[in-house]
């Protein structure tokens, strides 16, 4: 039989049980050991999916030999300091996203990652998700035949209407709390956004500086969000980022927001001097990505690809590639030096907003092309 890497889960909360169920259909993957701090719940998890090995305490499981490498899947504020001890262990290590907290805690992460025993870790995260859909491989690849010409405007817009009823019964504590989850809608669904976006340019934008605002949930939808929240439902920014292909300006233009008061849009494209793609993150039936491009009739559109894709397909992504870059001995999709990247530009979206003033995003966070793992 092919190498199977064996693998520990730390929490089975909602994301925790997706990743068990995802991983039950991966030959290449083994989940062995589960660990949460509700015993009941990793007993009869552990029942449901045939799992040996069974924890109420993270570093008993980091402890376990047998284990290759760890998928964390508890809220943010508790997973970095896990995070430094996989690797310390000699772990490879999978976060769920947000990356981490802050760009601070993401640096930690690749100096314990470097700092580890035994050399060549992976570090890993699940922000990778949307890259698993066939045609987030359609645009990276039509984006590097440079058929766009340079590049000018890379552009999300995805604000959403509020569904009829809460989305989340009762909502999770951590989901829009600043000191549980780092913030609101940027880290949820941002660290998605951006990871997508830039993934699909090749990683060759470098952000340089932002303008940025946020909002938080507004009165009609109070119920939506947990009473004790404080993070924003809304962000909109405004980030001049260098293309380091060229040397040349390229703005990202930002803005997602839930529990809107406004109907659902959601726009995606990318914009160059030489054709203009529009495209969709999210998985889609009968998804559609269209090249708009100047000719002697003037500006026209043709369908460059279309097909059907469904949730398994990036809901099983991150812990598939964790597992062939272990297996593989090769970078995960988003490394924690590309992770960094697009942290260092939240951080200096807060930044922004809250001192209301444009903010420079440190350059030391930045050079990912440097060093890739
Ligand atoms: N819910 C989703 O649909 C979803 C999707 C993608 C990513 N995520 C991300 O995954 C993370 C977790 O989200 P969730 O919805 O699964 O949360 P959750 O609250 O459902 O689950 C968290 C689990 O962690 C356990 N836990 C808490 N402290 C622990 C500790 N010290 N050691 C071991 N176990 C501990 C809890 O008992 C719980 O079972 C979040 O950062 C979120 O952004 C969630």
């Amino acid at each position: 039989m092919a190498q199977q890497i064996k693998l520990g889960l730390i929490g089975l909360g909602v994301i925790g049980q997706m990743h068990l169920k995802m991983a039950a259909t991966m030959p290449h993957v083994a989940i062995t050991a589960v660990c949460d701090v509700q015993s009941q719940l990793v007993e009869s998890t552990a029942q449901q999916f045939n799992i040996p090995h069974r924890y109420t305490d993270a570093d008993a499981l980091l402890a376990n030999e047998e284990i290759d490498g760890v998928v964390i899947a508890l809220p943010a504020n508790l997973r970095t300091a896990i995070g430094v001890r996989a690797f310390a262990k000699g772990k490879h290590v999978l976060t769920e996203k947000p990356v981490a907290m802050n760009a601070a805690e993401v640096r930690a992460l690749i100096a314990a990652r470097d700092a580890s025993p035994i050399p060549n870790r992976i570090g890993a995260c699940c922000s990778c998700r949307y890259h698993g859909l066939p045609s987030a491989k359609v645009v990276k690849d039509f984006v590097a035949t440079g058929a766009l010409g340079n590049l000018r405007v890379a552009r999300v817009r995805a604000v959403l209407a509020a569904p009829p009823t809460p989305p989340f019964n009762p909502p999770p504590i951590w989901r829009l709390r600043k000191d549980l989850n780092g913030g609101g809608i940027l880290m949820n669904w941002g660290q998605y956004d951006c990871d997508y976006m830039f993934g699909v340019l090749g990683w060759r934008l470098q952000p340089q500086r932002v303008m940025a605002r946020t909002f938080t949930n507004i009165e009609a939808y109070a119920t939506y969000a947990h009473p004790s929240s404080d993070a924003e439902t809304h962000i909109v920014a405004f980030v001049d980022c260098i293309d380091q292909q060229n040397g040349k300006p390229v703005v990202f233009s930002y803005e997602r927001g839930e529990f809107t008061s406004s109907a659902s849009e959601e726009i995606w494209q990318i914009i160059g001097d030489k054709g203009t793609l529009r495209l969709w993150m999210k998985e889609k039936k009968g998804k559609q990505l269209w090249f708009d491009h100047p000719s002697d009739k003037g500006t026209v559109t043709e369908l460059l690809w279309e097909g059907d894709e469904d949730w398994t397909q990036q809901h099983g992504m991150p812990v598939s590639d964790f597992g062939a870059a272990i297996r593989d001995q090769r970078p995960p999709t988003t490394s924690l030096e590309q992770s960094l990247v697009i942290q260092s530009m939240f951080d200096a979206m807060y930044a922004s907003a809250e001192s209301g003033d444009s903010c420079r995003v440190d350059s030391n966070n930045t050079n990912h092309l440097i060093k890739l793992e």
